[in-house]
């Protein structure tokens, strides 16, 4: 199964997607500022773990980002877990392929995958969160049709000392 937009083709992921590039992107400090991942080692192993248990769920859907161009593997975009009684799942992602930053993939990911939760996964509501800080994450959920929902006040460590996180979520419909 394969989501395709305009410029990505997204599929779910196998441990045959763990490359060392992938590897790498959670180990460069300006992809996982923002990132949970960078509190635990991240190495081929862990990588490969996570990537095989996400691959065997039917609650949680790992998708990479490919450039359709060229095939490219340039991030990840996640859905779930999914609560199956409330209905409600979160989106999260990264890109990193950092010269793939700023060019719109994010918000064209989050719309697709936000699209298909609500069409195919039984989704009825989406949520994701970020660090206040990350204004790119923010202004790409904001771009796919989220809203945001609130704001929680020094809820998080971050380099800059204790961080607000926001809160954002979708209703189907109002995805652009
Ligand atoms: C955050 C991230 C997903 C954004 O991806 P992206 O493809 O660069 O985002 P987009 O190009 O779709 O940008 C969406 C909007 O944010 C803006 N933007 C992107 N990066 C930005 C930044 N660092 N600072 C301010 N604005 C930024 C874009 O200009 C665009 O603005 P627009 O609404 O005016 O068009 C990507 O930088 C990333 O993966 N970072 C590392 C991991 C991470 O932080 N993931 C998110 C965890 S919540």
């Amino acid at each position: 199964m394969e989501i395709s937009t305009t410029r990505l083709s997204l599929r779910r992921l196998t441990p045959n997607d763990v490359t060392d590039a992938y590897v790498g992107w959670l180990n460069d400090p300006d992809v996982y500022r923002f990132l949970e991942t960078r509190l635990s080692v991240q190495n081929k192993k862990s990588v490969l773990d996570f990537v095989a248990e996400k691959a065997a769920s039917d609650n949680e859907f790992l998708f990479g980002m490919f450039l359709r161009d060229s095939g490219r593997h340039i991030g990840n975009i996640k859905v779930g877990p999914i609560h199956r009684h409330h209905k409600v799942a979160d989106v999260s992602l990264l890109i990193g392929e950092r010269d793939c930053w700023g060019k719109g993939y994010a918000a064209e990911a989050i719309t697709a995958v936000s699209r298909h939760a609500f069409e195919k996964l039984g989704v009825a509501k989406l949520s994701a969160g970020m660090y206040v800080a990350n204004e790119g994450s923010r202004r790409a959920f904001l771009k796919a049709g989220y809203r945001q929902e609130g704001l929680r006040r020094a809820h998080y460590e971050s380099e800059d000392g204790r961080t607000d996180l926001v809160e954002v979520g979708a209703l189907p419909g109002e995805i652009t």
